[in-house]
């Protein structure tokens, strides 16, 4: 990378947090995706791991670029339309153009969001961005645990658990196999969601194209190892129980498409995404 991440969070900031060890052997799933956005913080071994990414679907940053529209789309609704105040983002990711936050505060500045990721970086950068930590926090947290994630101080500061709020799972679900059951993770968050409160779901999706299969491959064996693309039935799963808002579970560019979404993504069919509503 051009820049140490350390260099780069503390750039004019006199008492950034100190940045964590990373282990330039490892991928993380966090810089990986940050370099196929095209951002600035990863290390050799993710750019070979991205490689393989991008031999398999020369259009890669595509589809990565249709999933943060998605989800700025999404925030739009959940704040805008919906009327929700504080959201909860499970895997939120390094910090990049159109953060969860900043899409938010833009329709109302006293919208509560707490970003959640298991990768150390993410603190360290989201700490160096934001401005307001009574309304924006971010945790290190495996999502996994979601009793301790709901016991965290940050959550219980930030999400009242009575009142409707937003959980987000952007592109996080498909990094998790099926031994190690995603869905049990989705039905344990959704047993949280009071009624009213959304869940936003978007994952990688296999609709039966070789492509769907290569790329899939690149991710199991290219060295980053997770990585799954689940057909329909299979996401379907991860809305059980809950009302699907129009228009359902659909092609990522489907989702409430506004101007800046593209009519004709090369990716349009490996991602898919929606938001469910808690009766
Ligand atoms: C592909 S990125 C998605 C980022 C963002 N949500 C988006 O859609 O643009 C997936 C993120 O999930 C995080 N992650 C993976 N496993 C996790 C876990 N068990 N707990 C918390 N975060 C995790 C990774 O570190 C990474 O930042």
């Amino acid at each position: 990378m051009e820049r140490r991440p350390d260099e780069a969070a503390r750039e004019g900031l006199e008492d950034a947090p100190a940045m964590p060890d990373v282990d330039l052997t490892v991928p993380s799933i966090a810089r990986v995706y940050d370099y196929v956005l095209g951002g600035k913080e990863h290390f050799e071994i993710d750019r070979r791991v991205s490689a393989a990414l991008f031999q398999a679907v020369p259009e890669s940053r595509q589809l990565a670029a249709d999933n943060r529209g998605l989800l700025g789309r999404a925030v739009g609704y959940l704040v805008g339309e919906a009327g929700i105040r504080q959201i909860l983002d499970l895997g939120s990711g390094l910090p990049t153009e159109g953060n969860v936050h900043e899409i938010a505060h833009r329709i109302d500045p006293s919208v509560r969001v707490l970003y959640v990721d298991i990768d150390p970086l993410v603190l360290a950068h989201g700490r160096a961005l934001l401005s307001n930590e009574d309304t924006t926090e971010v945790i290190t947290a495996d999502i996994r645990d979601v009793d301790g994630l709901f016991d965290n101080a940050a959550v219980r500061k930030l999400i009242d658990p009575t009142q409707p709020f937003a959980v987000i799972a952007s592109g996080i679900f498909h990094h998790f196999s099926d031994d190690q059951d995603p869905y049990a993770l989705a039905d344990a968050v959704k047993a949280r969601l009071s009624p009213g409160s959304l869940f936003f779901i978007s994952n990688f999706l296999d609709d039966d194209e070789p492509r769907a299969r290569d790329m899939q491959r690149a991710f199991l064996e290219g060295g980053l190892g997770t990585g799954r693309f689940r057909t329909w039935d299979e996401q379907r799963r991860f809305f059980d129980g809950l009302e699907m808002v129009e228009p359902g579970l659909v092609y990522a560019n489907d989702w409430r498409p506004d101007e800046r979404t593209p009519a004709e993504s090369p990716t349009h069919t490996l991602y898919a995404g929606g938001i469910g509503r808690k009766p």
